[in-house]
């Protein structure tokens, strides 16, 4: 089955044709084309999104990504089974372009269209990987710019959400901490490379993590790095490449102690067979690597996996994989009433 699929919930856009068989039981993907298209360069000196810019740049992206896809914005005949837009969540204005886009596609050729979960299309990342299928009970830690959960997946498309952050997402934490120390939007890649060359200098707080639950909560981590940045900023103006090196690497670690400790508790707790880090942040190969570690050292009986680099920011590949299993068991609809769902869970 071809899949055509939808990315613009935040600030990628992505179009993704996709080939998928093999079922619930032995599914395989072939990619044939995709292509993301990154507005970081427009947001950068803004220090983070701003919704009507990206609005636009998904209106002057779509057609231009499908025209390169397809040769050009109006073919005679559109050989697609199936046409994929994610609904949610993510920023309104960008996530109706995605879907103004398909559905115009849907209506004029008569595909059906799905409306996708983008957090879905995190956790279904994974099935890139050629060995991966999922062994229920399996727990998921979501960690991208807008979202920290602990999500347990019970069987397929049955979650249940048993954590989350009380405040800020733990990449959205990152961005905040890189603005202040003058790291370019956004900064996880960057406090990721200073982190690896700089000494944990400050021992910052992990807030919540002696609570015997599985929420999460970064403002008051952000505060005493931000107080702490105060107090060395009176001494000097500019802070030396040294210290903003121990800044990262002392942020990162208190940040991704209480994300370890609490997914790791939660998959204790819960059971689990397989632990799957997905989100922007998982793309942090210090967090991948503390996971393995500590999963051996305690010699958990659990699976580990994170997805290819590449994937594990937004994409439409991964929104075309959820569309392929969704349409095993629901049917979708040519040129369906869809809408925007900003605020949309799993
Ligand atoms: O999933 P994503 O692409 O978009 C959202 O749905 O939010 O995640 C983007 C977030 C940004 O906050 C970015 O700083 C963070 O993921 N990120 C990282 C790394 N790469 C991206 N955070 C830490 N370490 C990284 N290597
Ligand atoms: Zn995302």
């Amino acid at each position: 089955m071809k899949i055509l699929s939808f990315e613009t919930s935040c600030d990628e856009t992505s179009i993704a044709l996709i080939e998928g068989k093999g079922g619930f039981q032995k599914p395989q993907f072939k990619i044939i084309k995709e292509i993301v298209s990154s507005q970081i360069k427009i947001h950068q000196p803004f220090g983070g999104i701003v919704p009507n810019l990206a609005k636009r740049e998904h209106q002057k992206n779509l057609p231009f990504i499908f025209k390169k896809i397809f040769g050009e914005l109006k073919p005679k005949k559109m050989p697609i089974d199936l046409l994929a837009v994610t609904i949610g969540p993510g920023l309104s204005p960008c996530l109706w372009q995605g879907i103004n886009f398909s559905k115009e596609i849907s209506c004029h050729y008569k595909i059906p269209l799905m409306g996708i979960n983008h957090l879905e299309g995190h956790i279904f990342s994974l099935f890139l990987q050629k060995k991966f299928s999922f062994k229920f009970p399996c727990l998921t830690l979501i960690v991208s710019g807008g979202h920290t959960e602990i999500v347990l997946i019970k069987d397929w498309f049955k979650y249940k959400v048993i954590g989350r952050t009380r405040d800020d997402a733990l990449g959205e934490a990152f961005d905040k901490i890189g603005r202040l120390l003058g790291i370019d939007y956004p900064a996880g890649p960057e406090i990721e490379k200073r982190a690896k060359k700089g000494k944990i200098e400050y021992s910052f707080p992990s807030p919540m993590i002696k609570q015997k639950n599985f929420d999460f909560s970064f403002a008051g981590l952000k505060t005493a790095v931000f107080y702490q940045y105060l107090k060395e900023g009176q001494k000097s103006d500019n802070l030396s490449e040294e210290k903003i090196n121990n800044y990262c690497a002392s942020f990162q670690k208190a940040a991704f102690e209480v994300i370890l400790e609490k997914t790791l508790k939660a998959a204790t707790c819960f059971k689990t067979k397989q632990l799957i880090l997905t989100g922007g942040v998982s793309a942090n190969r210090t967090l991948r690597k503390e996971f393995e570690k500590r999963i051996k050292e305690r010699k958990l009986k659990i699976d580990f996996f994170a997805p290819q680099l590449k994937y594990s920011t937004d994409n439409a590949t991964m929104i075309g994989i959820v569309a392929y299993f969704r349409n095993l068991k629901e049917k979708a609809k040519i040129c369906p009433k869809i809408s925007a769902k900003p605020d949309l869970g799993l």
